[in-house]
């Protein structure tokens, strides 16, 4: 077993570059299956969760090359690929419920193995579902699996979505590429990923109107041609290290960090004291004195991204004066809260809002990451604590950032993987 050993109180300064949305690249990987022939992404991180999707392909009849040094991956796709997504690949990827609407479409049938919730809520398919009777589709649950079928073809149709859900527009978009007829999908998410997917379904020879904004108007086409496409940065990645920076009163330059698409988050770092440029090819972030406490309120873009909370949370831990910090999707994302107040926090939750006084210093403590970004706040948090930090379950933090504590020690953090028993 690995854990992630943190000895705080470095100024983490220099340069890191960003690499392709893990959020982007697996919806992009799914999106290859809507094509026959070899589609190649590009700026493709290194991560555990790429790995999984590759796997998945790789059972539905794809072909997958992952070039780590060249930061590709050929996915080439038969004229039929298999419809089933099992179980034990879906369990640990909850993203693999986007090869939905791509094998309906191209195959008439899927079996996605349901995801079930996982550890930061309960992460409902309901809009999915809808959506795609509403194309025409049958969908039941039957066995633990999702099964969905068409008669002839899946029709074009509107779609009015409860929630602007980015799990349900993507799986939407992409069987509605291929329906015949128009589809307008209302209420859409519209997050850089979304628009990321509908610029390579474009070039893959889709029709998409309103890309950017919450009603995509969609006109099926009988058939899509395999692409080259770069993957859209990681802005919760660079959004991660720009609170590095602040909290560590550092100075980091994040390559290929695209600022209009972190606008709230890095408004929210000025206002907490830090100067945020942007440079040649990124933006360059720095704060010499002791941030001040910020409030944030988490909602679907262009709204302040959930995926920065419990950085946003190890930030006002440790600032001065105290911040509200409302979450409003993930309503077990706060059960991180219970492993900042062992380093000392002074949080207090109370339903979606967790109300957090800034300390002059954390203290370092063995504690668990118990998903992604609430591994990345832990981090961040033994960063500027006093002493030792062991985070535990450091697999979650590779399921969406590559190389981080390579990228860590470069910035000069004191910071190691080790084995558990090795600790002692
Ligand atoms: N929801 C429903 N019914 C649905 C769909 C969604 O109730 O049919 C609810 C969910 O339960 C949740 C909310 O709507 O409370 C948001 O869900 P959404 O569908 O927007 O999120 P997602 O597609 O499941 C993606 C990212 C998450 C990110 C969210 C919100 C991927 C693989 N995951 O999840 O990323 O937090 O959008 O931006 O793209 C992460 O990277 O750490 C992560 C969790």
């Amino acid at each position: 077993m690995e854990a992630f050993r943190i000895v705080g109180g470095a100024r983490l300064s220099g340069d890191v570059r960003v690499t392709g949305a893990k959020n982007s690249v697996l919806k992009l990987m799914a999106a290859a299956l809507l094509a026959e022939g070899t589609t190649t992404l590009y700026e493709v991180p290194t991560i555990l969760d790429v790995e999984y999707m590759a796997e998945l392909l790789r059972r539905l009849g794809c072909e997958v090359v992952h070039d780590a040094e060249a930061r590709s991956v050929a996915i080439t796709v038969p004229a039929v690929p298999s419809h089933k997504a099992d179980y034990d690949l879906v369990r640990k990827l909850r993203a693999s419920i986007n090869v939905l609407g791509p094998l309906l479409a191209r195959c008439g049938e899927a079996d996605v193995a349901l995801p079930g919730g996982d550890n930061i809520g309960s992460r409902g398919l309901d809009m999915h579902v809808a959506g795609l009777e509403r194309l025409g589709a049958t969908v039941r649950s039957e066995h633990g699996y999702l099964i969905a079928t068409r008669d002839d073809q899946l029709h074009g149709a509107s779609v009015w979505l409860d929630f602007p859900s980015v799990g349900a527009t993507e799986n939407l978009l992409m069987a509605a590429v291929l329906a015949k007829g128009t589809t307008v999908i209302d209420n859409a998410a519209r997050e850089p990923e979304i628009c990321d997917i509908c610029h390579m379904l474009v070039a893959m020879g889709a029709q998409i109107d309103g890309i950017g904004t919450s009603t995509l108007t969609i006109e099926g086409v009988d058939s899509l041609s395999p692409v080259e496409h770069t993957t859209v940065p990681d802005r919760l990645v660079a959004g991660t290290w720009a609170v590095a920076a602040v909290m560590t009163r550092g100075d980091i330059t994040i390559q290929r960090a695209r600022a209009d698409h972190l606008e709230i988050a890095l408004d929210k770092l000025v206002s907490a004291g830090a100067t945020v440029d942007e440079v040649a090819d990124g933006v360059r972030v720095r704060c010499a004195d002791r941030p001040r406490a910020i409030d944030v309120v988490t909602l679907p873009y262009p709204g302040f991204p959930t995926d920065l909370q419990p950085q946003f949370i190890a930030l006002n831990s440790i600032a001065r004066g105290a911040a509200m910090v409302t979450e409003n999707l993930f309503e077990a994302r706060f059960r991180f809260v219970n492993e900042m107040v062992r380093l000392g926090a002074d949080v207090r939750t109370d339903g979606h809002h967790a109300f957090v006084r800034g300390k002059e210093k954390l203290s370092g403590a063995p504690v668990e990451a118990a998903d992604i970004r609430a591994g990345a706040g832990l981090v961040l948090a033994g960063l500027v604590a006093e002493g030792t930090t062991t985070v535990y379950e450091p697999h979650h933090v590779d399921r969406g950032y590559e190389g981080f504590i390579d990228d860590l020690v470069r910035l000069g953090a004191d910071v190691s993987r080790v084995q558990v028993n090795q600790l002692a």
